[in-house]
């Protein structure tokens, strides 16, 4: 119930592309799609390789340069200065993250203490994409932290509640704009449900994302309950 409707703030084709059953297809444009789609993919592929191919040019290495004394050189990030994982991560959300610090929509609540860094260190980013594409092109890091937490309870809440738009292994869903949770710091992962539930981080009424994630955290009852789903998450790598 609550995630059909959370889905509803989805924009229109997203939504219709989750919810509608397919139209059944003769064999011959099954075919014809299945052509299309593997061309499609081919292609895709083509283009994956040489976008690889580009080397970061010397502007953004030297943003990057900034980003590392925190989030480290791997973009594995460190738990002691509460820096977050980004190695991996989807490009897309990190950009959109890099904009919400920007505008004030991430990180200006006075309660959000490690938020609060990253807010003129965003605003010196002048190619948001580019070092968003950076760190997502490095390697998925090890989840770090000590989370204790029943692994069963937590299976049963992630798969009813989380798992529809943070995908079965965590690995996040670009179409529902819900990153990846996997290689991240139990720690973080904490807070920001914290965050989310009481109001920290997705309040804007404009942030979409956000207030969709804020409505699914208040569906966490306590912080055990919390934990328990941050357990099953770490599980899964
Ligand atoms: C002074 C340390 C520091 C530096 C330097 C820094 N960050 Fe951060 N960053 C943080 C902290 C702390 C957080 C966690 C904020 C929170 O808890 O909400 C964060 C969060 C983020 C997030 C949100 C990640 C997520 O999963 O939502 C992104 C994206 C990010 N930083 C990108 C960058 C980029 C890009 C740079 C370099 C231009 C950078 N950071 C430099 C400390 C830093
Ligand atoms: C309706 C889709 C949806 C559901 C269901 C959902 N999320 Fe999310 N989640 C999102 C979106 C979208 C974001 C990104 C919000 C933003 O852009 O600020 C997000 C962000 C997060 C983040 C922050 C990640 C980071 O790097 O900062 C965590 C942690 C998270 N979700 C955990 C969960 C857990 C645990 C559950 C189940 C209780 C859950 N989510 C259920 C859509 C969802």
């Amino acid at each position: 119930m609550l995630i059909r409707f959370v889905l509803r703030l989805l924009p229109r084709s997203v939504a219709a592309t989750a919810t509608a059953s397919f139209p059944v297809l003769s064999h011959a444009t099954f075919t014809q799609a299945c052509l299309k789609n593997t061309l499609m993919v081919v292609g895709l592929s083509l283009l994956a390789s040489q976008v690889q191919a580009e080397q970061p040019s010397a502007t953004v290495l030297a943003q990057v340069a900034v980003c590392q004394s925190c989030h480290q050189a791997n973009g594995a990030g460190s738990a002691e200065l509460a820096a977050p994982a980004l190695a991996g991560q989807d490009a897309d959300y990190l950009a959109r993250q890099l904009v919400n610090f920007q505008q004030g929509w991430r990180g200006k609540d006075p309660r959000d203490q490690y938020g609060q860094q990253m807010l003129s260190i965003a605003a010196s980013v002048q190619d948001v994409a580019a070092v968003a594409a950076y760190f997502k092109a490095l390697p998925v890091p090890k989840p770090s932290g000590e989370v204790s937490g029943d692994l069963q309870k937590g299976r049963t809440i992630y798969v009813g509640n989380c798992g529809s738009c943070h995908g079965g292994n965590a690995q996040g869903n670009p179409a529902f704009a819900a990153p990846s949770l996997l290689g991240q710091q139990s720690s973080y992962l904490l807070r920001q449900l914290e965050h989310f539930k009481n109001g920290i981080r997705g309040v804007e009424k404009a942030d979409k994302p956000g207030r969709q994630m804020a409505m699914m955290a208040k569906t966490l009852n306590s912080t055990e309950e919390m934990n328990q789903v941050i357990a099953y998450i770490q599980s899964l790598q």
